[in-house]
């Protein structure tokens, strides 16, 4: 009798469990959806990767069976996903009011607690001012002939190899310049080599999160600690033998450091430095990637793109002085360029928030705790916004600038939390096609199919001969 009243509670109780996962508590009407199956929701179908440069699918069909916003469960926590401009631009507004920068448990571990992405408030906004101070326009323009030197130094050496593999090649290439610029960590005089733990770092970032030996992420967490571990040492290093003149992140974090209650510590500054350098160099080499990519398959753009840059050598005085701010701000057809690239290219698929207060919203309730997941993809691909939207056409942005920017443009995000790097990324994209139009040739060898996951994307193998032009110029 016990057992069977028992047995009867156990189902009831699981029953309403069951129920209440399916029917969250709700002040108002949540948004339509399905909260998938107890503890799992949708987190599988969510992780499934896409085969094609569409919207994923597990976005797709839930766009089409419930509309533009969206309820899941993701990672053991209810999710609003949002592809509504509208909304998206809501969130971005309300930064720091209603929503909070937020992401998963397994990204805090990973990429340190004190990470700039999960940062708030006023210590945000100190170290943000730092980043800005070394990747604003002046530091910027300071910069422009060390960019150069970079790029053509870079693809004079692939010119002399059989083939390079691209993604891996550029993401070499960034991250020097950027661990230059950071922390002046010159790897030729280096007994380590800083870069070969984050390869480690990123090879295990989307794999199953079981720290035991052997295992991908098991390798990720060690290149995560040996990369600080370096990290630490350049600073100690640095501290013991300041310079005179401040030029670099560490030299500001040291003078920053020895402020009397100062709110910055040893360890954010750390965690923040591993973020910038991991922020940095993935997202502009495959960026970079994805541009020669797009420019293999349109030739009409690769012949304007060039002319563009050809008509710069043509009209420079000096012709072996560098590019100049001023030549750098007139490469319209590159910004076209840089623009639908990043588009198609949906570098940051997606992006998370946490809702800090109840928010309505067209007729919908959002309650207090939720997470909401902004999808750009589905906003770069929308057919109304972007005509044939999975057509790469950098003449789609010509002329009057495609108004409500944030509200139908959020390749490097939005309001406040808006990317610091967007500035650096194009001149570094920009010098770059520069010197790669007007010096070389090239063809794919092999690979550049591209693998999506809601993690990250990234081109699979992309070989490629690079070769310098018989002729400079193209005669027209
Ligand atoms: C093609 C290249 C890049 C893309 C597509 C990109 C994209 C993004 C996006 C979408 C965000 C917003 C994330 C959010 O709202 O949660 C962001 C933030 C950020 N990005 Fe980038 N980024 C790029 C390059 C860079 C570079 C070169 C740097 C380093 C200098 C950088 C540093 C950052 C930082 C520090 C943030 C956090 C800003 C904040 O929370 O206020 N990014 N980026
Ligand atoms: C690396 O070593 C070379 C030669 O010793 C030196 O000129 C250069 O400044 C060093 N780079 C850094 C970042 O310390
Ligand atoms: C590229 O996009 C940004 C953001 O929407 C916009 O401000 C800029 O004008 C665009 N550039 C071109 C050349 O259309």
């Amino acid at each position: 009798m016990w057992a069977l009243c028992f047995g009867a509670l156990v189902i009831i109780s699981f029953t309403y469990w069951v129920y209440r996962w399916r029917n969250p508590r709700c002040n108002g009407k949540l948004p339509p959806g399905s909260m998938g199956l107890p503890l799992l929701g949708e987190t599988i179908q969510f992780f499934a990767s896409n085969p094609s440069s569409d919207i994923p699918p597990f976005v797709k069909e839930r766009m089409k069976r419930y509309g533009p916003i969206f309820r899941t469960n993701l990672v053991g926590r209810p999710v609003v996903v949002s592809t509504d401009p509208d909304l998206n631009y809501f969130i971005f507004q309300q930064e720091g009011q209603l929503f909070q920068s937020w992401y998963p448990d397994t990204f805090t571990e990973i990429f340190g607690r004190q990470n700039v992405g999960s940062l708030h408030g006023f210590m945000y906004k100190y170290l943000k001012n730092m980043v800005l101070n070394l990747f604003g326009p002046e530091s910027l323009k300071k910069m422009l002939p060390e960019i150069q030197q970079a790029a053509s130094s870079r693809l004079e050496l692939w010119s002399r190899q059989d083939t390079v593999e691209l993604k891996e090649a550029t993401a070499s290439m960034i991250f020097d310049l950027t661990a230059k610029k950071l922390i002046s960590y010159d790897q030729e005089n280096s007994s380590e080599n800083l870069r070969d733990n984050f390869v480690a770092f990123m090879q295990g970032l989307i794999s199953f999160p079981l720290e035991v030996p052997g295992t991908a992420y098991h390798k990720c967490l060690q290149g995560r600690r040996k990369a600080m571990k370096m990290l630490k040492n350049l600073l100690h290093e640095r501290r013991a033998n300041p310079r005179k003149h401040q030029s670099d992140f560490f030299d500001f974090v040291l003078e920053e450091l020895k402020k009397e209650g100062s709110i910055l510590t040893e360890e954010i500054a750390l965690d923040l430095m591993f973020v910038l350098l991991f922020a940095s160099f993935e997202t502009t080499s495959l960026a970079i990637t994805m541009a020669i990519k797009f420019l293999s398959d349109h030739p009409l753009v690769l012949k304007q793109l060039t002319e563009e840059h050809e008509a710069i050598l043509k009209n420079r005085e000096n012709a072996d002085s560098g590019i100049s701010w001023k030549e750098y701000k007139s490469m319209t057809f590159t910004f076209q360029f840089i623009n639908e690239t990043v588009r198609l290219a949906n570098i940051v698929p997606v992006i998370f928030r946490k809702v800090l207060r109840e928010i309505q919203f067209k007729g919908y309730t959002i309650p207090a705790g939720w997470a909401v997941m902004v999808c750009p993809p589905a906003v770069h691909l929308n057919h109304k916004k972007y005509e044939d939207p999975l057509a790469f056409n950098p003449w789609r942005w010509e002329g009057p600038e495609i108004n409500g920017a944030s509200k139908h443009f959020m390749a490097f995000g939005g309001g406040m939390r808006f990317c610091v790097g967007t500035d650096f990324t194009k001149v570094q994209m920009a010098v770059f096609l520069h010197c790669l139009v007007t010096k070389y040739r090239w063809q794919a060898i092999k690979g550049g199919n591209i693998v999506r996951t809601p993690g990250l994307q990234f081109p699979n193998g992309y070989h490629v001969k690079i070769m310098e032009k018989q002729t400079r110029f193209i005669s027209t």
